[in-house]
């Protein structure tokens, strides 16, 4: 079985996609992670976050084994990522890399923006996950400063915003909600009750049961 969880930054879909692959025995793929590491080589490298030769050679050497690095998750990367991750080019070559996860036995939860519209269009389940942006930006100052980083929340919610409108609006797979995705908003839910919600979406799929 293959899960497609597509959202905007900080909606905690990375967080729900763990949780489901460990409920269900899957693999997770957390797929931002992969835009990241682009990101931090190219600028480790001094290049332009634009020079589409350079980000095309980067994703061509990428080596899963540093997708644990602590840095990738800083805002100042997760920015970055969303300008690399508009260049076609670069898309193009971390399709395969993504559909080969997914495929894999047992089965995979994949977590993104175009999963469900382009990487696993056939996916069994795809959530669409939603928070109200002030409630993405408190959550994500407290994830930083709980990892010691400084964190402004006026200043990350500027930064969801104009993340969401650079993810929503450039011409290659753009964020969106596939037409047979569930919407799951969790502005209101905590950690367990967005888990729960996904199970339950999970589960009446699995069983046949109609979309309510
Ligand atoms: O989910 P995240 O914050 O780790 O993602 C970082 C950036 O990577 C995001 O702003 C857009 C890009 N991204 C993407 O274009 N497609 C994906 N499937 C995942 C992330």
């Amino acid at each position: 079985m293959i899960i497609a969880i597509d959202g905007p930054a900080a909606s905690g879909k990375g967080t729900l996609g763990k949780r489901l692959a460990h409920h269900y025995g899957y693999r997770h793929l957390d797929t931002g992670v992969i835009y990241r590491a682009v990101a931090h080589a190219l600028i480790q490298a001094g290049a332009d976050l634009r020079d589409e030769a350079a980000a095309v050679a980067v994703a061509l050497e990428l080596d899963p084994e540093k997708f644990g690095n602590p840095v990738l998750k800083t805002q100042q990367i997760g920015e970055a990522a969303s300008v690399v991750s508009a260049i076609p080019r670069v898309r193009e070559v971390l399709v395969n890399f993504q559909r080969q996860f997914a495929a894999d036995p047992p089965g995979a939860v994949l977590d993104g923006r175009d999963i469900g519209t382009v990487i696993c269009p056939d996916a069994d389940v795809k959530i669409f996950v939603v928070a109200d942006p002030k409630v993405r930006a408190r959550r994500r100052t407290m994830e930083a400063r709980s990892r010691g980083e400084e964190a402004d929340e006026a200043a990350v919610l500027a930064d969801i915003i104009a993340r969401d409108e650079r993810d929503q609006n450039r011409p290659i797979a753009p964020l969106k909600p596939a037409a047979d995705a569930y919407l799951l908003d969790n502005s209101q839910l905590d950690i367990e009750g967005g888990v729960r919600a996904a199970i339950d979406i999970i589960e009446a799929v699995r069983a046949g049961r109609p979309r309510t």
